[in-house]
This record gives structure tokens, sequence and C-alpha cells, in this order.
């Protein structure tokens, strides 16, 4: 969603920002803008353009154009009025003296526009954000207190979710940043300071990084940033290291940052996996849950958003053979309005790539409230969910810059079999045999999902086949009903095609009236266990006329092929871990069918990477 970028120092900052912003594209927005402050006119410069970043840069002559060390810049994904050049932010005030970017929703800005209104102030845009810049000014202009007791005022009048990056005129040397439910980091550089709205807009520039907390506020000035807590106290706030290379932001050769990530995934699975298995072992270094809390356990709790939920729903069946605990998984737009049946004996994962689902977060404080302990798992550090548990497990996947999760998804997989080994050993609820078979074809998953990518040309050539399709079904029993799941988002998302998973068994109970000559079901069939039961709905649908893409371990890929019209296969492994090989061919088939129709596959639209509002 929207992304939000600060400069304050002695370089020119628009090109700065829109290089910044540049970085932050991958969240997701319909129009950019940026405000420099000249100190030399003591004005505000506001240029701002709907469409992509590249016409507000080819407006700015690349932010050559624009003269001033210090400013914001912003990306905007709409939520209050409709994307278009006014509504874009920065937001000036009545006089143009402050300007506003902001990332969240100010729930009471009709009260508050009401209230300014009434007092004369006009607006210019339909968006809440204006009423930010309007009410800074209102009590500013006051002239009893100064800009940042302004801000602190209006602070205290708003309602809802806010990252903020506020200038005015008569300060050309700061800017003035605010934070509560979205997310902004202060980055520390040599001679000057930055604002943004994820790291990875910041990794050119300085690695040495804070997350501001909720209520903070933050003074960013060339010499360095002043920081103060929801009480206007100061505070000092950590800065720690980032250690992601600059180019794991970057294309680095690819077509498409979701095909590299794809690609990415054994390295990625490397990383996350290798170091916490030691001599066959578990060894989660970063989690602390006592040995009488495992035993008191009653129930698991899984809650995520989109991807983040379709690994849920393999942890389920996974978890639930491994520990013999009721696993349950809920959507966590749900989970807070349900009522759940949650308790201190009841551990609830929270799974997100980017920790700042706003979804999720809401979900884990009232789990929280419910007296569960909390632990996530997430790819992004030092992110707003991480922050809130009690319990963190990285992904490190490193960053994941394309709307379609793929890496992140692997990687959450991955670390919540680990967690179940763990826990499994904890509670002695998995002979040990069969703790270290699983453990040594986790080790074995990155050669093996090599082998899965390496066959991408086959992929390519079903893709072919089926990329005018209108309508796709993805079936499976189990985990690959799970699994289904996942693939079938993959491929509404970024080619837009209409798609549906069902769980293989409950086709014959309504959607199969939908099958019709020619209809594609993709039959994912790699549960050696349900093999024969997975091969009896594929013949329902051919009967109809359907064509089947069949996905299969290699031992069947054989017999697959005597009925399916086209078969994938992957090398067989660990009965639970199977999602893990057979996701990549689903994502790389939604890939080449989305190229194929020529869409924008690292942005598609509508949609956002971080979805920071409700
Ligand atoms: C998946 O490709 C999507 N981008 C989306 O469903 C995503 O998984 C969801 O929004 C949750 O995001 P999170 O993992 O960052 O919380």
């Amino acid at each position: 969603m929207c992304g939000i970028i600060g400069y304050a120092g002695s370089e020119q900052a628009a090109p700065i920002l829109l290089e910044g912003l540049g970085k932050l594209e991958y969240r997701g927005y319909d129009s950019a803008g940026v405000a420099v402050c000249s100190r030399r006119e003591r004005r505000l410069r506001v240029h701002k353009a709907k469409g992509w970043l590249h016409v507000l840069s080819d407006m700015l002559d690349g932010g050559a154009a624009v003269e001033g060390c210090v400013g914001v810049g912003h990306t905007r994904w709409a939520t209050h009025g409709a994307p278009s050049d006014i509504n874009s932010h920065p937001h000036l005030s009545r006089s143009g003296k402050i300007a506003v970017v902001h990332n969240g929703i100010i729930e009471n800005y009709g009260e508050l526009k009401a209230f300014l209104t009434d007092r004369g102030v006009p607006f210019a845009s339909e968006t809440d954000t204006e009423v930010v810049a309007q009410l800074v000014e209102y009590f500013y202009e006051d002239g009893r207190v100064d800009l940042l007791e302004a801000v602190s005022r209006c602070l205290r009048r708003i309602e809802g979710a806010y990252a903020l990056g506020i200038l005015c005129a008569d300060r050309p040397e700061e800017l003035i940043a605010a934070r509560k439910d979205s997310p902004l980091i202060l980055g520390y550089g040599d001679g000057c300071s930055f604002l943004a709205s994820d790291v990875t807009a910041l990794l050119r520039h300085t690695r040495r990084v804070a997350y501001m907390d909720d209520g903070d506020v933050a003074v960013l000035t060339k010499e360095g940033i002043r920081c103060y807590d929801y009480l206007m106290q100061p505070v000092v706030r950590e800065t720690v290291y980032v250690d992601w290379a600059v180019d794991a932001a970057e294309k680095g050769g690819y077509e498409h940052f979701m095909f590299k990530e794809i690609m990415e995934q054994p390295e990625a699975l490397r990383r996350a996996v290798f170091p916490r298995l030691k001599d066959g072992r578990v060894r989660l270094e970063d989690l602390s849950l006592s040995g009488s809390y495992l035993r008191g356990l009653r129930k698991l709790y899984i809650v995520a958003c989109g991807s983040s939920y379709h690994v849920g729903m393999v942890g389920k069946y996974n978890l639930e053979r491994m520990l013999r605990l009721p696993v349950e998984v809920a959507l966590a737009s749900e989970f807070r309005y349900m009522d759940p049946i949650v308790d201190e004996n009841t551990l609830v994962v929270v799974i997100s790539q980017s920790g700042e689902t706003l979804d999720t977060m809401a979900a884990l404080r009232e789990a929280r409230r419910l007296g569960a302990k909390i632990l996530s798992i997430v790819n992004v550090m030092g992110s707003s969910i991480a922050r809130e548990s009690d319990q963190v497990l990285y992904t490190w996947a490193g960053p994941e810059i394309a709307v379609a999760t793929t890496k992140a998804y692997s990687t959450q997989l991955a670390v919540l079999d680990l967690l179940g080994l763990h826990l499994a050993e904890a509670l002695g609820t998995m002979e040990e045999a069969e703790r270290d078979a699983m453990a040594a074809e986790l080790l074995a998953l990155p050669e093996k999902l090599e082998r899965v990518l390496a066959e991408r040309d086959a992929i390519q050539y079903c893709a072919s086949e089926y990329f005018n399709r209108g309508s796709v079904f993805y079936i499976g029993r189990n985990v690959d009903y799970a699994l289904a799941l996942e693939g079938s988002l993959k491929l509404k998302e970024i080619s837009y095609i209409h798609s549906e998973a069902y769980a293989s068994g409950e086709l014959k109970h309504g959607a199969i009236s939908l099958i019709e000559e020619g209809s594609l079901v993709v039959a994912l069939a790699t549960c050696g266990r349900l093999f024969d039961k997975a091969m009896s709905n594929i013949a329902e649908v051919r009967s109809r006329g359907g064509r089947v893409l069949a996905l299969a371990t290699e031992d069947r890929r054989e017999e697959m092929a005597k009925t399916a019209d086209n078969v994938v296969a992957i090398p067989n492994t660990h009965p639970l871990l199977l999602p893990s090989l057979g996701v990549a061919p689903l994502q790389l088939f939604a890939y080449y069918v989305a190229l194929m129709r020529g869409c924008d596959i690292d942005k598609p639209r509508n949609l956002a990477k971080s979805v920071t509002v409700e």
C-alpha cells in the first residue's frame, strides 16, 4: 500500500526521493508525488501525478528540476477518493505552508473536516489525509505553539492508523515523522537522515535504521534524528543494522521480480532451514517455550491472510499429524469478529511475510487479549507483528518485492515444519526415527526444488496450451487441497483468470456442474496414500470433457500420464513436505500464463504488497 520516503540532508532531495519511491513501487500504488522544501525560497514545492512513477519522474527531469535538500515522497494506493492528481499526496494546508504524506486511514476525518470547514478552512481533495495538513496548520497558525506542539495536538485529535511525513515552509531544515499502526522506519546516514515505509528504500543509502514505535514522533535534520514517545518525552529507539544485500531488492537481470524470487527459493530454504537443523536435530535457538507451558498446551491456532493463510492450511494437516493436538486455522480478518475460543493454553501462531498486515495485527492483539501466547513467523525484521509477538521465528527469505508471494510462502512452510518437529520432540508425539526422516528430507528440499525449477520449460509449455482459459479449477485432497488454494490464488492474482480451489471430494457436491468441454482442472495428486482417490476425481472431470493438468510425484508420473492430459512431476519426499516441492510448478504455471497474457506480473492491478488497511 502507500509508500513513504523522506530525506533531510545536504544533497538535492528530489532525485533521492524519486529513487526511493522506485524501490517502494512494489507495495502497490496508483499515483505518486513529492514535496521539497526550498531553504532559499522558504516555501514548499509539491509535484504529483496520477499513474506510474515514471510520469512524475519525467515531469521533474528525474528530480533535477526541483531545488531543496529536505523533502518527502509518496506512492498512493487509493482509499478515500479516486486515483487523481488532486487526491495524490503530498497534501498542502490552505496557506501552502504545511505538506503531509500519509499511509493509513484517518477514521474520524469526516468529523475533523466538518470542524475545520465550519472555521472557514477550504478543502481541495476528497482524501482523509488532507485533514492532517489543515489541522496542523490550524493549531500552528494560532501562533501560540511551535510546529512540534501543533503536530502533537493534531495527533491527539486524529483516530485511525497513520505513518506521516510532515514538512513546514517555516522549518526548511526539518522533516517530521509520526506513526501509529502503520510502519515507519528511520534511517541514519552520514550527514543526512531518512524516513521510509520499509528498508528496501533505504538500502542504497544506509543500513543503520530504527523502527518507530506506535505513538512516536521524530524530527529529522541533516544533523540527526530526535525521537519522542506518545507523551512527547524524548526517547532513544534502538538502531539495528540491516544486512540485506542491496541487489536483493533489485531484479539482477531477471525480467520480473516474481521469477527471480521463484528461482531464489532453494537458497532461501537453505537460509531458513540449515542453521536450524544441527546433527539432524531441530534447534530453534530463537524460541523459548518452557516444558511446563508446552505440556499445558491444548490447542494451536494459526492466524494469517492470503498466501500466509494457505501456509497455515498446510500447517493444520501437518501439525495435527505431528502433535496430535487440535490445530485451527483462521483468516485474520475473520478471527477478531468470530469470538474465538482462545485462552492461555492456546498457542497462537501468526504468519505474515511483511509483518505489517493490519488484519493479522488486529487478530494478534485480540489473541493476546484473550490470554494466548503469540508466536509469529515473519520475514521482515523489526516489523510490527514481530515486535508485538512473544516469540518470533524469522523466515530469512530476504526482501520479497513481487506482490505475488513465492519465496516467503516456501520459507514460511519450512519454518512451520521445523516448529512442528521442535514441538513434537518436546511433547514426545513423534518417534525419533520419524522425526529424523523428516529432518533429513527438510535438508534435501533445496536440492530437490532445484530439480523442479530446472524442469520449467515443461511448465511453460503447459501454460502456452492453457493461457487463454476463462476459468480454472484447482483440486486436491489433504495437503494437496491446501496447496490447491495457493495455486489458485497465484493464478488469479497475476493473470486475472477466474480460478477456484476445491477439495477434490467436494467437486461433485456442486462445482462439477461448471465442468464442460475444454474446462481446465489442475489436479494435485502428490499424496501417495490418496492417489487412487485423486485418479477417480480426475476421471470424473475427464468424462465430462474437462482437460486435466496433473501434479504427481515422480514414481507416479507414468501412471498419471495414462489419465491426465498433461503431467508435471515432482521428486518424492516425506509426505508432509510435498507442498514444499509442489508449490513451485504452480507458481511457474501462474507466472508463464500471466506472461503470455501480457499482464503486469510484479504489480498486478488493485493489489498491494503490504496490506495496511482493514
Ligand atoms: C499472496 O501472493 C498475496 N500477496 C497475499 O495474499 C499475501 O500473502 C497476504 O496479503 C498476506 O500478507 P503477509 O504475509 O505480508 O501478512
